[in-house]
């Protein structure tokens, strides 16, 4: 419902240097291509309750819109509470998909027909509720990007992370750099010590201390 939430997301470098390696990102509103008159999306929950639900016709609107009668994305995508739960291991695997389409539910949420029979997987990015999919779409969109070529500065930054198979699936280690002493707080010697061999046992070390 808010596409242009996302002007600032594509002005961030890493987004920008993804884009310019061959990633495209694109953005539909659904009152763009509702069949609704008005710019009708929504619609009161059947049985009752508070708040307004996102018409399956509405959302099959945009998906037709957006792709027309040739193929499809790979992969639709719900984002909701009740899904998936993301983490690193689900990041990647959506990084290996050619073409991802993500759809951003608001108000109570969405009608269920859109989970059974216009998505192929329903994610979330936590267990906690935001007020639109936007957010939970940048989400996934900054994780998948940033496992992209071209998309970091270092190559190597995404490769060796928190989650990384590099690290067996355990948060990242501690980082220090200068001042090496600050108010008697030191950074660890071994680390100064130019033994390349030792810094990356602590490393995997503190790594294996933070599963
Ligand atoms: C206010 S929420 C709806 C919450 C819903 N009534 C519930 O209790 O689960 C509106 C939309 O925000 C998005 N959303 C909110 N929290 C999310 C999360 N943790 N993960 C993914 N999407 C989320 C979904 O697209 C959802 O349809």
């Amino acid at each position: 419902m808010f596409p242009e939430w996302f002007e600032w997301f594509v002005g961030q470098r890493h987004v920008r240097n993804a884009l310019e390696h061959g990633s495209e990102l694109s953005f539909f509103n659904y009152r763009d291509s509702t069949p609704l008159t008005g710019g009708q999306v929504d619609d009161s929950p059947y049985g009752g309750g508070a708040g307004m639900v996102l018409r399956v016709d509405v959302v099959d609107a945009a998906l037709r819109a957006a792709y027309g009668d040739g193929p499809g994305p790979a992969r639709v995508i719900l984002l909701a509470p009740s899904g998936r739960p993301l983490d690193d291991r689900l990041a990647a695997e959506l990084a290996a998909t050619p073409h991802l389409a993500l759809l951003c539910g608001r108000y109570e949420g969405v009608d269920e027909r859109v989970r059974d029979h216009l998505a192929d997987e329903t994610i979330s990015v936590g267990p906690y509720v935001l007020s639109g999919g936007e957010l939970a779409a940048m989400v996934v969109a900054d994780t998948v990007l940033r496992k992209l070529p071209g998309s970091l500065g270092h190559v190597d930054s995404a490769i060796e992370e928190s989650f990384s198979e590099a690290l067996e699936g355990a948060p990242e280690y501690p980082h220090y750099t200068r001042p090496a002493s600050y108010r008697g707080w030191e950074a660890p010697e071994v680390l100064l010590s130019g033994d390349h061999a030792a810094v990356r046992e602590w490393r995997l070390a503190e790594s294996r201390k933070r599963a």
